[in-house]
């Protein structure tokens, strides 16, 4: 029911979250802490720092997050965390944390697939987005993912498409520090390439066209890179750098554009598009996703941007949608996995 409170954990990359909801969906209490500052002075993540980071702050912030639920740990009806894909460290953290709680406390464990805790966010009630109905499809665009996945109904999930090699919010991370932005790029490049002429450099459109549904960002990089290392010092002025990544931002939104369609195409059924992960925060992006959704007759749902970057509210959700579909909760046995799915 409605009264029982559910505790979700999130450490599967650099942010740390705890939220407590209710059975019905409800946010009774929301912690999350990003590593961001650790990280910037490397130009990445670094996983046995993430960890570190998140063995430090977990224990207080699930504290706090009970208090603030009025909850005592011992009357949690279930303790949910992700179990993977991510980072091997903080997954043992976050995991071994809540399984701690469930052996003291007697409550049910549930390991959650990070991707599947994603592909469900869309369904929280209360958000101001229309709810969407299976089958529907997820674009999850982030630092770590790159992913479209057809959710058919909570547990079935199909993969249609991913990277075959860096993921999408990686791409842009890495052309901002080609272009001397600070990390995490992907906001600076957005706002760079508003000043830039997309037109000036033609680079190439990476998978655009090829069958299937799969992503490729890195050959796109490369280009970038070559006219980086081809340009004289002098010659690096802030109009080049901006017209550099606007250009490299049309390519990624005409590649995305042109994969969505295909996904869109192999899915009839399907009546809306989900997007989430933080590069879904870009709006020559999302106005891309929104146009193609719409010529094919599909609504573009984008869960606010909270929930739509890593977060515990999801890992929680995703608990509670497995258990209203009548599925187990996990051993306490059950492994993290740095691949899963
Ligand atoms: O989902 P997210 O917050 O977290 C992880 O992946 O852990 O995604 C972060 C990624 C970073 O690569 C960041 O550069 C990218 O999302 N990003 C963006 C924008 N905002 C964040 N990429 C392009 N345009 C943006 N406006
Ligand atoms: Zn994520």
């Amino acid at each position: 029911g409605a009264a029982a409170l559910i505790l979700g954990i999130e450490t599967s990359c650099d942010e740390t979250a705890c939220a407590v909801l209710d059975g019905s969906g409800a946010i009774r209490a929301e912690k999350l802490a990003s590593q961001i500052a650790d990280h910037a002075p490397f130009g990445g993540v670094v996983p046995e720092i993430a960890a570190r980071a998140h063995l430090d702050i977990l224990p207080a912030m699930v504290g706090a997050a009970l208090r603030e639920a009025g909850v005592s740990a011992g009357n949690l009806a279930a303790i949910a965390a992700t179990a993977g894909p991510g980072l091997i460290g903080g997954l043992i953290v976050g995991a071994n944390f809540a399984k701690g709680m469930a052996i003291a406390t007697g409550a049910p464990f549930f390991a959650i697939n990070h991707l599947e805790a994603h592909a469900l966010t869309a369904r929280l009630p209360g958000l101001d987005v229309s709810v969407p109905e299976f089958p529907y499809l997820l674009l999850l665009v982030s630092g770590g993912h790159t992913a479209l996945i057809a959710v058919e109904g909570v547990g079935r999930y199909c993969r249609l498409g991913t990277t075959l090699d860096d993921a999408a919010g990686e791409a842009f991370d890495k052309v901002a520090k080609l272009l001397g932005l600070p990390y995490p790029g992907g906001p600076a490049l957005e706002r760079l390439a508003a000043e830039g002429d997309a037109a000036r450099f033609a680079l190439p459109r990476p998978m655009l066209g090829r069958p299937g549904c799969d992503f490729s960002f890195s050959g796109l990089k490369t280009a970038v890179a070559q006219r980086v290392a081809a340009t004289p010092p002098g010659a690096l002025s802030r109009s080049f750098a901006a017209d550099l990544a606007a250009s490299f931002q049309r390519a990624v939104v005409e590649a995305m554009a042109d994969r969505l369609g295909r996904a869109l195409a192999m899915m009839p059924g399907c009546t809306a598009v989900v997007v989430a992960g933080g590069v879904a925060a870009n709006g020559a992006i999302r106005s891309a996703l929104a146009n193609v959704a719409a010529r094919d007759g599909r609504s573009l749902i984008a869960p606010p941007l909270r929930l739509c970057t890593d977060n515990a509210v999801m890992v929680a959700w995703a608990a509670i949608e497995r258990m209203r579909a009548g599925s187990p909760s996990d051993p306490l046995a059950a492994p993290c996995r740095p691949r899963w799915m």
